[in-house]
């Protein structure tokens, strides 16, 4: 099967909206192995949300805790890992997901980013200004370096098992 082959954790990178979580929880299942959220473990490990985060210590304070949370994550027990969309371009934390895992890019246009994302605040990147521009302004910095995971699957409007699929096909 497919982890006898992989013996490595998989991590799914991308933007904000594109379905990390909501894709890895339903992989995870299917795998039959434990499904875990790099932000959720960041969370419970800070003792608060990652928007009161920001606010009080900000981006580069999360960049850090961020990196140690997925370190530790990557050296426990064999799971589907979600990672927060700034996770894959810390260079330190690309490296370690590259040497240790197999990396998928859930990769999605920007109107899905937009409609994914929209009418939630707890992104407090996408509260600083218009998220489109934003999300579109984080597309052309990040979507080089998400290039450089393992695997690239397209998702669409479509629903999560169908992106699943997908990701099984490839692994
Ligand atoms: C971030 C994405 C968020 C979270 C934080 C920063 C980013 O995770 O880690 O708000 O830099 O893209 P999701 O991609 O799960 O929303």
């Amino acid at each position: 099967g497919i982890l006898e082959r992989l013996r490595r954790p998989i991590v799914l990178v991308g933007l904000m909206g594109a379905g990390k979580s909501c894709v890895g929880r339903r992989l995870a299942a299917r795998l039959g192995i434990p499904f875990v959220d790099a932000d959720s473990e960041f969370e419970a490990a800070a003792g608060c949300s990652i928007a009161d985060f920001f606010a009080r210590y900000g981006e580069p304070a999360f960049r850090e805790g961020e990196r140690k949370v997925i370190a530790r994550l990557m050296e426990g027990p064999l799971c589907v890992l979600a990672t927060g969309g700034g996770a894959f371009c810390d260079p330190e934390t690309r490296d370690r997901i590259k040497q240790g895992a197999m990396s998928v890019w859930i990769r999605a246009d920007l109107d899905l980013l937009v409609k994914r994302t929209s009418g939630r605040d707890h992104r407090p990147l996408l509260k600083t200004g218009d998220p489109r521009e934003i999300l579109s302004r984080l597309m052309d910095a990040r979507y080089p370096l998400y290039a450089q995971a393992d695997i690239i699957v397209d998702t669409t409007d479509e629903p999560p098992e169908v992106t699943v699929a997908k990701v099984l096909d490839e692994l």
